[in-house]
C-alpha cells in the first residue's frame, strides 16, 4: 500500500493509488467554490504573496496565482507533488513539503491556506503554529476541514439519501440525522464502523473543522471566524465518496468491521441517479496574525 513519499507521511491515503487524481479532482469539484468565497471575502488581490500547503491537484493554487497577478506569487507545496500542475503560470511555484518537518519562511505571507490537510497530520497544533509562525503580521491564516462530529450528527458521514418518509423537523427520529434507504441501514453503518477505525489507526480526526476556530485562537490569531457551506450532490455526479471508499478499501477492510459487499452496496447508492447525497461538511475557519 502506497509509495515512498506518502507513506513516510503517514498521509492515509495512497497518493500512488491509479485513481487519486481523480478523487483529488473531486474534491475540488464541491469544495472549491467555498473556498474562492472566503478567500475573495477576506481581501486576496493583486501583489500578495500566498502560500497553498497541501495543494493535491493545485485548482485553488492556480486561482490564487490568478488573482495575486504578476507582482505575487504563490507558493504551492505537498508532500506529493505529482498532481501539482502550475498549467505555466510563472508566479506559482511549486514544491515538495512535508508541513510537519520542512521549514517554512518566517513571517512572510499574507495568506497561508490549507484545506483538508490538517486533520491528516498527528500533531495539528503544531502545525497550525507552523502555518501561524509562516504569515506576515496583518496577513491572513484560513483553514478547511470536515466537521462532521461537531454537528451532532451519528456516525462517519453526513449522507442523506433524500428518500421520502422520514421527519426532518423530528429529533427523535434517527432518521432525521441519518438517513438509509431500507437495506442499506446496516452496511453504511458498519462501512461507518470501519472509517472510524480505519482514520484513528492512522490518526486522522475528521471532526477537527469543529476546533479550528478555538485552535486559530490558541496560535494567537485574532479576527477569527468560521462557516460551513453544505452542498448536495445528485447521485450519478457524486465522485468524491465512491472514489475515497475505493482508495481507503484496503484500510476499511483491515479493520474487520465491514466486508467488501457493505462497500459496493455504499458505493452503488451513491451513484445511483435517484439518490440525493449531502456530503461531508467542510469547515472554513480563518484569522489574522495581530500586527
Ligand atoms: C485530502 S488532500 C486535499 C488536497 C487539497 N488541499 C484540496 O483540498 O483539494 C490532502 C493533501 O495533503 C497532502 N499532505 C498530507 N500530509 C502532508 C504533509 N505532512 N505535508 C504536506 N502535505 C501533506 C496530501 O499529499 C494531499 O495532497
Amino acid at each position: 500500500m502506497g509509495d515512498t513519499a506518502t507513506m513516510e507521511s503517514g498521509y492515509v491515503f495512497d497518493t500512488s493509488w491509479e485513481r487519486e487524481h481523480g478523487r483529488l479532482l473531486a474534491l475540488e469539484e464541491i469544495y472549491d467554490s467555498q473556498s474562492r468565497h472566503r478567500l475573495t471575502e477576506l481581501g486576496v488581490t493583486d501583489g500578495w504573496r500566498c502560500l497553498e500547503v497541501g495543494c493535491g491537484a493545485g485548482s485553488i493554487a492556480r486561482w490564487l496565482a490568478k488573482q495575486v497577478g504578476a507582482a505575487g506569487h504563490v507558493l504551492a507545496t505537498d508532500v506529493d507533488t505529482r498532481f501539482a500542475n502550475a498549467h505555466g503560470l510563472s508566479n506559482l511555484e511549486i514544491r515538495a513539503h512535508d508541513l510537519r518537518t520542512d521549514d517554512l519562511p518566517d513571517a512572510f505571507f499574507d495568506l497561508v491556506h490549507a484545506r483538508a490537510v490538517i486533520e491528516h497530520l498527528p500533531d495539528r497544533d503544531e502545525a497550525l503554529r507552523r502555518l501561524a509562525a509562516a504569515t506576515r503580521p496583518g496577513g491572513w491564516v484560513v483553514i478547511e476541514d470536515f466537521g462532521i462530529e461537531g454537528l451532532g450528527i451519528e456516525g462517519f458521514g453526513t449522507e442523506d439519501f433524500g428518500i421520502e418518509g422520514f421527519d426532518i423537523d423530528d429529533p427523535t427520529d434517527p432518521a432525521a440525522a441519518y438517513y438509509y434507504p431500507p437495506g442499506y441501514t446496516q452496511p453504511a453503518e458498519r462501512l461507518g464502523r470501519a472509517l472510524r477505525a480505519a482514520f484513528g489507526a492512522a490518526d486522522v480526526a475528521p471532526g477537527t473543522g469543529r476546533r479550528l476556530p478555538q485552535a486559530l485562537t490558541d496560535v494567537g490569531l485574532t479576527e477569527v471566524g468560521a462557516q460551513v457551506h453544505p452542498s448536495v450532490l445528485t447521485g450519478g455526479d457524486a465522485a468524491f465518496l465512491p472514489l475515497t471508499l475505493r482508495s481507503l478499501r484496503p484500510r476499511l477492510l483491515a479493520t474487520g468491521e465491514v466486508t467488501d459487499m457493505d462497500i459496493e452496496d455504499v458505493i452503488t447508492l451513491t451513484k445511483s441517479h435517484g439518490t440525493t447525497c449531502i456530503p461531508n461538511f467542510m469547515v472554513i475557519a480563518w484569522g489574522r496574525k495581530p500586527v
